[in-house]
C-alpha cells in the first residue's frame, strides 16, 4: 500500500461496495490476482476468472484469502516488516471483494472486507477506543470517485447539479493515532489496532515534538485522530544511524514510523524523529465545527499540526483537479503519501450517511499508481527454495 519495490501496503478499504453490486474498483474486479512470485506463492489460483469459479471453489479460495491477509496483517500491523507489497495486497483484497460480491452467501463471517488492521500486540496495554477507528474504501481512478458521488447523492436524495462539497487532503503514508485530550491535557495516545482495541503508547507520543501536550481552550474532551509519519530526510538519517550501529534498517518510512512508535521503552521513540498530522477526531464533548473544513481549521487553531494542502472542493470536478495538483508535488514534499482523501464536508451529512462494517459511506481514498523509477538489472540469481523450487531473483544496480 506504499509505493515504490520495497514499499509497504498502506491504508485499508473495505476493497468494495455492498456485495452484489458494481465495486469501486469494478475494473478489476473479474480480474486475476497480479502475476507476482509472492501470490502465486501463497496458492492464489491465478487462472480463474471469478465469473467461472463454482461455489465450491469460491468458498476454497475466500478461505485462502482470508489467511492470506491475516498473514499480511499481521506483518504489516503488528511486525512493522510488510510480508508482500501494496500492490500484492490490494490485489488480494480486489480478488476477495469481487468474489464476495458474485456469491454473497459464501461471505466468510470473518472476511477481510470488513476488518481494520490487526489486534494489538501484547507487548502493550490495551485501550478500548470510544469511538472505533476505521479504515477508508479505496479508489483507483476517476470513475471510481465519480461512483462515490452518485452513491452520496442518490442516498441523500440530491440530483447530479445540487451542491456537494468534500474536502480532499494527501492520504499519509504512516500509522494512525487517537490522542485523548482531558481539560486540555494529553492523557492516553492509542494505536488502531484492530480498529476496536489499540495499543497504548501513551509515553511514546509524549516524546513526539508535533504532538501538544496541552491544548488551551480545547473542549472538556477532545479526542484527536491522525497521522504518525517520518520524513524522507529523518528516514535515511536514521537507516544511516542504524547501519554504522549494526541495527536492523527500516525498508520505508511507514514502517520507521511505525517500528519507532511502537517501542517498549519510550527512550527509543524519543530519539527518533517521528512528526504527526492531524485530521479527524473520535470522542467529542463539544463540537469542533458543522463542516470538515471548519473542525480540521477547529484543530489547527488549537496547535495541532495540520496538512496544508486540504481544500475544500465544490464538486467532483476539483476534487479531480485537487488529486492532481497532490500528486504533482508528490515527489517533492519530503513525506510519502500514497493518495488523497475525499470527505463529505458537511457533517451532518456525514452523520446521516454513516458508517458500513470497516469503513465510513462518506470518505474515500483515491489510491495514486506506484510510483515508478529505474535501476539496471545486474544479473539474475536462481534461488532454490526448501522444496527444491527455483526463484529467479533480480540483481538490481
Ligand atoms: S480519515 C474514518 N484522512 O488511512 C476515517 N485517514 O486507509 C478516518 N490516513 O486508518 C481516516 N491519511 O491511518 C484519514 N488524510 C487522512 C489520512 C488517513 C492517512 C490513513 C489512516 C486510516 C487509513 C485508512
Amino acid at each position: 500500500r506504499n509505493p515504490g519495490a520495497s514499499s509497504a501496503r498502506a491504508g485499508q478499504g473495505s476493497g468494495g461496495g455492498p456485495p452484489g453490486r458494481h465495486m469501486p474498483s469494478g475494473r478489476r474486479a473479474a480480474g486475476a490476482i497480479a502475476l507476482t512470485p509472492r501470490n502465486s506463492e501463497i496458492g492464489m489460483d491465478l487462472q480463474c476468472a471469478v465469473a467461472d469459479l463454482t461455489p465450491q471453489q469460491a468458498v476454497e479460495e475466500l478461505a485462502r484469502l482470508a489467511a492470506a491477509m491475516e498473514a499480511a496483517d499481521r506483518a504489516y500491523h503488528q511486525d512493522d516488516a510488510p510480508a508482500i507489497s501494496d500492490a500484492d495486497y490490494d490485489a488480494l483484497k480486489a480478488r476477495n471483494a469481487a468474489i464476495e460480491a458474485r456469491f454473497p452467501e459464501l461471505k466468510r463471517p470473518d472476511s477481510p472486507s470488513d476488518k481494520v488492521g490487526a489486534a494489538p500486540s501484547d507487548g502493550f496495554a490495551k485501550v478500548r477506543h470510544a469511538i472505533p477507528m476505521l479504515s477508508l474504501e479505496n479508489a483507483f481512478d476517476a470513475a471510481d470517485v465519480a461512483d462515490f458521488d452518485t452513491r452520496i447523492r442518490r442516498f441523500l436524495n440530491l440530483g447530479p447539479d445540487e451542491p456537494l462539497a468534500f474536502t480532499a487532503e494527501p492520504k499519509i503514508d504512516g500509522l494512525s493515532l487517537s490522542l485523548r485530550y482531558e481539560r486540555g491535557a494529553l492523557v492516553q495516545a492509542a494505536t488502531r489496532g484492530d480498529g476496536e482495541t489499540g495499543e497504548n503508547v501513551t509515553a511514546n507520543a509524549r516524546t513526539v515534538a508535533d504532538i501538544p501536550e496541552r491544548l488551551d481552550g480545547a473542549p472538556e474532551l477532545l479526542e484527536v485522530r491522525g497521522e504518525v509519519y517520518m520524513s524522507h530526510a529523518d528516514f535515511a538519517g536514521l537507516n544511516a544511524r542504524q547501519t554504522a550501529a549494526g541495527a536492523r534498517t527500516f525498508a520505508n518510512p511507514r514502517n520507521a514510523a511505525a517500528g519507532s512508535l511502537r517501542q517498549l521503552d519510550p527512550a527509543i521513540t524519543a530519539a527518533r524523529p517521528l512528526r504527526f498530522f492531524a485530521y479527524a477526531w473520535g470522542a467529542l464533548s463539544a463540537p469542533l465545527g458543522a463542516t470538515q473544513w471548519e473542525a480540521i481549521r477547529h484543530l489547527a487553531a488549537l496547535g495541532l499540526p495540520t496538512n496544508p494542502l486540504m481544500r475544500r472542493c465544490e464538486h467532483l470536478a476539483e476534487m479531480l483537479d485537487q488529486y492532481r495538483a497532490i500528486e504533482a508535488q508528490r515527489a517533492t514534499l519530503g513525506y510519502d503519501i500514497d493518495g488523497v482523501v475525499y470527505k463529505l464536508d458537511r457533517l451532518d451529512l456525514q452523520a446521516r450517511l454513516g458508517f458500513r462494517s470497516a469503513t465510513p459511506r462518506w470518505a474515500l481514498a483515491h489510491k495514486f499508481s506506484a510510483q515508478r523509477a529505474s535501476t539496471r538489472l545486474i544479473d539474475i540469481d536462481i534461488q532454490v527454495g526448501r522444496t527444491g523450487a527455483l526463484s529467479p531473483v533480480a540483481r538490481l544496480l
